[in-house]
């Protein structure tokens, strides 16, 4: 057990995911939750039994009030993201984690970022966490895979509830492979679904430039199936090459390093990888917060912004923009636009 002393937080949502949140503060042993919030009844009153939880609120501006935690983390639907983030702040949040996706609109995206230069608002994408990917920062630091020009990233279902996570890894594997942000993206994209009211693409098939280097990346029916995977939500993967090795993961099917002529299989699982990144990610946040290097975050906002910007240049891309130069400020009507993909 950490002699540290332990991140006061406070939990705002009750749903689904949350209940992964919950169980991770509690798993990693450094995180006090002081408090939880939820506007429907229901689902807070029965949470805090679940996990005996003292302090329950039905309002989220009220229980930052009393509590004053250092750190709020925020598991609440895509619909709400900076409605809910800045009231959060407002009340005197001094850190706060938001769950992917970030945001649905370019214009959330910028307002995230602006907010989150005096403090750190971080982003959920805990696939970052996983034991098999904190040995990959190490041997990408290291170089072993020589000189990086190609990356592939995919997952089954549309850009906006996957992608955050897959895109999030290769441009973190891009970044310290020594490759700059995305600079530009030629995209396809076919259909529409929907979260809440708003559109985004059904299949989605992407170039992604990173100086010399390329990613490419699926999003939906076009991305490679996962050998042996038969849930949609689990077709993940990426893959990274270089010079003198190759490295793929799947999220659930394992993965292959390859480097200098040497093969080794790795092990990966979901939802083993989900229960041992989650708590890691929040003692990350301790730590970064206690040590005041939040700046550097991993998933700070400023950086989990390229992703968005990814997503919203493959639409402008898929509109007729061709190649379209990011980072970009993209208008919203661009979202609305959607609605002129063929559905075919
Ligand atoms: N990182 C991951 O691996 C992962 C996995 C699953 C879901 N997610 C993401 O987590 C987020 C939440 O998903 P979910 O499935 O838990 O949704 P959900 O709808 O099950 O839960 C959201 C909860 O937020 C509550 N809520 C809404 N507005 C509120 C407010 N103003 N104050 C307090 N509570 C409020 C709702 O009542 C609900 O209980 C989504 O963005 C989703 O994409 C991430």
């Amino acid at each position: 057990m950490s002699t540290k002393r332990k991140l006061r937080a406070v939990q705002v949502g009750c749903g689904g995911r949350a209940q992964t949140h919950i169980k991770a503060m509690i798993a990693c042993g450094e995180v006090e939750l002081l408090a939880i919030c939820d506007i429907d009844a229901a689902k807070l009153k029965a949470t805090a039994e679940k996990y005996n939880i003292p302090k329950t609120y039905a309002s989220m501006e009220e229980m930052i009030q009393k509590e004053q935690p250092e750190f709020v983390d925020i598991c609440t639907p895509p619909t709400i993201r900076t409605s809910i983030v800045e009231p959060a702040i407002k009340a005197g949040a001094p850190a706060v984690l938001i769950e992917k996706p970030i945001a649905l609109l370019p214009s959330e995206s910028r307002r995230l970022v602006e907010l989150g230069k005096d403090r750190l608002i971080c982003v959920n994408t805990q696939y970052q966490w996983m034991s098999h990917w904190q040995r990959i920062w190490g041997l990408l630091q290291e170089k072993a895979l020589g000189e990086v020009r190609l990356l592939r990233a995919s997952c089954g279902v549309n850009i906006l509830e996957q992608g955050p996570h897959d895109l999030d890894l290769a441009l973190k594997a891009a970044r310290i492979s020594g490759l700059p942000a995305p600079e530009w993206v030629v995209a396809q994209c076919w259909g529409i679904e929907r979260f809440g009211k708003t559109p985004v693409p059904h299949d989605t098939a992407a170039t992604v430039g990173l100086g010399d280097a390329r990613l490419h990346f699926n999003a939906g029916p076009s991305a490679p199936n996962v050998p042996g995977e038969s849930a949609i939500y689990l077709q993940q993967q990426v893959e990274i090459i270089g010079s003198k090795g190759r490295i793929w993961v799947s999220l659930n099917k394992g993965g292959s390093i390859w480097i200098d002529g040497k093969h080794e299989e790795i092990d990966t699982n979901w939802p083993r990888g989900d229960a041992e990144s989650q708590p890691a990610l929040y003692v990350s946040i301790r730590d970064a917060l206690h040590n005041n290097t939040w700046k550097e975050f991993p998933t700070r906002v400023e950086i989990s912004a390229q992703v968005s910007d990814v997503m919203f240049g493959c639409y402008a891309s898929a509109l007729g923009g061709g190649k379209v130069k990011l980072p970009q400020e993209f208008p919203d009507s661009l979202v609305d636009q959607l609605e002129k993909l063929p559905q075919k």
